[in-house]
């Protein structure tokens, strides 16, 4: 600001006003039922936050805490005083939050969604900008397990990605938003760090075709290399294409194979709206993710054409000083949500009503997990939870507020039953074994206690009528 002259906005932040304001308010309502109808609920927390929580989880050689962060120095007077800093990112205040406020000890299964003001000292340009709001949700506490055995499947993680989906796809972006994921690999032996060994000595030999940042990170942080945007970078990593997906792939460990092969298959069954590839070079620019990642795209942004992305992160939790559980997420960004709107001349959208609770209920016997009988179950066991989770996004896409059990099962009816009228759900549907293998499930009206026998092709129906 020179002195005397009038006083602007800063660089890369905007003031939001009229029908720009309105389509902002709508959206993030749009956002706010979804999730709800997707058994989220809602967290706010603070715009500011100890600088520690963001270089302890978004990692100390990442571009946003080296170089995008605004941070409030510590008052060097004061003794004890330490630095803030503006959240870059809510994930890592959500997760403070969980801990902070015991919901790990309270809840079993923590689904949270948050929307507000994010804050990064990035270059402005279209789509990118200073201070930008999100829209995002965790899913906190999932089995991590101390073995390959023990560690939940990725069910958790497709259902974020399902619940984005639905998001972009009401927000009007139907067939406009193609789905990218990866695997990063975990911190089981022999899958993540092997691949970073391999990785650097694949990349020392071309060192010198790096640009002079991309050198220092085959050190420091060799995947973020993957990530540069410079033209000669982008032309090593091409050429490690080949082997990238050829051959890398088998040396994943187990699990993250088993993890990524389950996510395409569920990806291309659900499919609605969208297109989904594997991007082999998906890193993300958060170190805190472990296992399967991904990020959303769509047409009409140019240059920054991410509008959200996410996955899981199994190591977080346990890093800021709670249990050894995992967790997933994503977060979309509204402002470009708002351009690829324009772009697709998109000005009126539905803002779904939150339907009534449905509770589903697979007929499972007791388990670590019921992720497990996505991936180590009998075949029974297994047309079960598929069944009960295809109802469940189904359900969820028709706009029923629908609770699916992600973490514990083995549950009799009764026990279920119980727990759908704890939660207070106008329905239970009960997917048995005998029902699954005639494609049926049970109906429970929870009001009248009528059960009935129904298709499950004809469930929604069958509800809607009932409800009248
Ligand atoms: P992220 O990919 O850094 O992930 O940001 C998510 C989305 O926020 C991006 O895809 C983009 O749409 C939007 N965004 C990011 N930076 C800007 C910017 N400078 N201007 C405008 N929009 C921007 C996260 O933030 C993770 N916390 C997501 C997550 C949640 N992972 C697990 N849980």
């Amino acid at each position: 600001m020179a002195g005397g002259g009038s006083i602007q906005a800063p660089r890369g932040t905007r003031d939001i006003f009229g029908d720009e304001l309105e389509r902002l308010e709508r959206l993030e309502r749009l956002c706010a039922n979804t999730a709800k109808i997707w058994g989220y609920s809602g967290i706010r927390t603070p715009v500011f936050e100890h600088t520690g929580l963001f270089t302890r989880s978004i990692g100390e050689v990442t571009d946003i805490v080296e170089k995008e962060m605004f941070t409030i120095p510590r008052q060097t007077d004061k003794a004890g005083a330490d630095s803030f800093t503006l959240r870059p990112e809510n994930t890592a205040g959500v997760v403070r939050a969980y801990l902070e406020h015991n919901l790990h000890k309270t809840q079993g299964l923590t689904k949270l969604w948050y929307v507000g003001p994010q804050f990064r000292r990035e270059r402005p340009q279209k789509g990118r900008l200073r201070e930008f709001n999100q829209m995002g949700v965790e899913v906190l506490g999932l089995q991590k397990g101390d073995s390959q055995e023990r560690r939940s499947p990725p069910i958790a993680n497709l259902e974020v990605m399902l619940l984005a989906t639905d998001i972009l796809n009401r927000a009007g972006l139907k067939g406009r938003v193609v789905l990218g994921y990866n695997t990063v690999g975990c911190d089981q032996p022999g899958c993540r760090d092997r691949y970073r060994e391999e990785l650097k000595e694949l990349l020392a030999k071309e060192e010198e075709k790096l640009c002079s940042d991309c050198r220092k990170r085959i050190e420091r942080n060799v995947f973020r290399v993957l990530d540069c945007k410079k033209p000669n970078c982008r032309a090593v990593c091409e050429e490690l294409l080949t082997w990238h997906s050829q051959e890398r792939p088998e040396a994943f460990c187990e699990h993250c194979k088993a993890e990524i092969e389950f996510i395409k298959n569920r990806l291309d069954q659900f499919q609605e709206g969208y297109a989904s590839a594997r991007s082999w070079f998906l890193v993300r620019g958060l170190d805190y993710y472990t296992g399967a990642v991904f990020e959303l795209s769509a047409q009409g942004l140019g240059a920054q054409d991410a509008v959200g992305g996410g996955g899981r992160y199994d190591g977080l939790i346990e890093e800021l000083g709670g249990p050894s559980v995992g967790a997933t997420g994503f977060a979309l960004g509204l402002e470009r949500i708002l351009i690829a709107q324009q772009d697709a001349g998109v000005d009126a959208f539905e803002i779904p009503d939150v339907g009534p609770l449905v509770y589903v209920a697979p007929m499972l016997p007791p388990g670590p997990s019921s992720s497990d009988f996505f991936g180590y179950g009998t075949e029974s066991q297994l047309q079960m939870a598929d069944d009960a989770f295809r109802l469940t996004v189904i359900l969820r896409r028709k706009g029923f507020r629908t609770e699916f059990d992600l973490l514990k099962h083995g549950r009799k009816i009764a026990n279920s039953l119980r727990r759908a009228s704890q939660l207070g759900a106008r329905f239970a549907v009960i997917v048995g074994e005998m029902e699954a293998k005639q494609q049926e499930v049970k109906l429970k009206d929870m009001e009248t206690r009528e059960e009935r026998r129904v298709k499950q092709a004809d469930l929604a129906a069958e509800i809607w009528k009932d409800i009248g």
